[in-house]
């Protein structure tokens, strides 16, 4: 039962054990971030094999061929999941792993063996999939037409998921169409720090791959919606990413505004393109700022109001991906081609805010609850799914990572806080990640794990890191003292 704030929880109950009954304990992964065997038994090229092989892009010109190896190594990623108690696990599947050329002329059955092998270990481990059908490895064949830019991705990705739901859908019962679609559009086709690395072409490219996405998300929902949800009663998403913004200067109204843009931009509430809005805001129940009006929004791509029916409705949950805030400030950008014009906006950190291993990430568990409550407000109260929360350290290797104990203690408390005292509809929370493992651009640099991986030894051994303990002792007590 959901508590609306009285009584007013101990201490202790505010950290453990008062999330509800059947909440999901998860630590989630990417397919290119773990897998490795990037040309294993039928796999075809991605567009990350093609953009780590290309010389710079990749911090000490790493590159995920190897990576923590997870696709032989399924026997070591269940015993750490076991160890950290979890009840389910996130993952994705590579397309191109089960598709080489993106499209259905060859399904490659050693690919899909690969996932039905590791979803039964879980299921015999009595932890329950969460899978992402697109994190980010497009297969290269499709980005050599022209990949999310070229609209009949759309198809393509409703075929891929029609493939997936039909091959694993009598196990898989949690489903993620697409990770983070503000970070596709905007890093992978804006600034290009990560594949397809698309950039320098100030104009409409990421405006078109998040109306792309969106299309091509709503057909995937509606292919399970259609075919698969009678038989197998599962349900289906999308995963979208936002900082929690503050104004640098709060007694300054444009600085409070410019907060405000920020945190809409990056839910994708239009500058990205009417897109997200149409997906998002047909379930909000408040008028604020509906529509939010770019500041240059010559870029931004109609829906037809075909698509608008289409897209309507189609998320069975918000899934919410959350880091980090930044402070915000107004500013009007000369160059109205730089894509941060939209949102008339630069950001800053704190100073006081304690840092992590990633430039981009500082500890401020407070804006957890603010952003939670914010989805609450706008959207319409939705069942919303953490599908990703961590931080990172640099060191080559730091087993008492008790910086990582402290920022997931008070994270999962901020979390509870908006649980059982905003009454916010928290169902599950996972954990990003399992292990140490290729984060992008900055390769193994920035290591967000639970458990280390030695690189330096061939057998790529995962040796728990001191959080490990903790996480399992947050889940255990969360189990069994209801
Ligand atoms: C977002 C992405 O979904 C994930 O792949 C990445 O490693 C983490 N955040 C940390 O940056």
């Amino acid at each position: 039962m959901r508590n609306n704030g009285f009584p007013l929880p101990t201490e202790e109950e505010m950290l453990y054990g008062h999330f509800p009954e059947g909440f999901i304990w998860s630590t989630a992964t990417a397919a290119y971030q773990i897998e490795g065997a990037w040309r294993a038994d039928g796999k075809g090229l991605s567009i990350w094999d093609k953009f780590a092989h290309t010389a710079l892009k990749i911090s000490q010109d790493e590159n995920g061929d190897i990576a923590c190896d997870s696709y032989n190594k399924i026997a070591e990623d269940i015993n750490s999941l076991k160890t950290l108690r979890v009840n389910h696990y996130r993952f994705s599947i590579s397309w191109p792993r089960i598709m080489p050329d993106g499209t259905t002329r060859k399904i490659n059955e050693a690919g899909l063996n690969y996932y039905h092998r590791l979803v039964d270990a879980l299921l015999a481990a009595n932890i329950k999939p969460q899978v992402t059908l697109y994190h980010w490895d497009l297969p290269q064949a499709l980005q050599d037409v022209g990949g999310w830019e070229n609209d009949t991705i759309v198809e393509r990705f409703r075929d891929y998921s029609d493939v997936v739901f039909n091959s694993l859908g009598d196990k898989v019962k949690f489903w993620i169409t697409i990770n983070e679609p503000y970070n596709v559009a905007m890093i992978g086709h804006g600034y290009g720090s990560a594949a397809p690395g698309i950039s320098f072409r100030p104009g409409t490219a990421p405006y078109i791959v998040a109306h792309n996405l969106i299309k091509a998300h709503a057909e995937a929902w509606h292919v399970y919606n259609d075919k698969y949800r009678a038989k197998h009663g599962g349900i289906v998403g999308i995963t979208i990413n936002s900082d929690w913004a503050e104004p640098r200067n709060p007694y300054k109204q444009e600085d409070v505004d410019a907060a405000v843009r920020v945190v809409q931009v990056q839910f994708c509430s239009s500058t990205i393109s009417a897109s997200m809005t149409v997906l998002l805001s047909l379930t909000r129940t408040k008028n604020v700022n509906l529509f939010f009006i770019p500041r240059n929004s010559s870029r931004l791509v109609e829906f037809t109001p075909a698509e608008v029916a289409r897209i309507k409705g189609t998320h069975d949950y918000f899934g919410f991906n959350h880091y980090t805030t930044v402070l915000a400030y107004n500013m009007d950008y000369k160059n109205l081609e730089h894509y941060d014009a939209d949102r008339g906006a630069g950001t800053v950190a704190d100073r006081t805010w304690l840092d992590s291993g990633s430039f981009w990430l500082k500890v401020t568990p407070v804006g957890f609850r603010n952003i939670l409550n914010f989805i609450k407000e706008e959207y319409g109260d939705p069942p919303i799914y953490i599908t990703e929360n961590g931080v990172s350290e640099r060191e080559s290797m730091n087993l008492n990572d008790v910086h990582r104990i402290h920022y997931y203690d008070n994270y999962i408390n901020q979390a509870l806080k908006a649980y059982l005292l905003d009454g916010i509809d928290i169902r599950g929370y996972a954990a990003w990640t399992l292990m140490d493992n290729l984060e992008w651009a900055t390769g193994f640099d920035d290591k967000f794990g639970f458990f280390y991986v030695n690189r330096s030894d061939p057998s790529l051994p995962r040796i728990p890191k001191k959080s490990v303990w903790h996480y399992a002792t947050i889940i255990n007590y969360n189990r069994y003292n209801k």
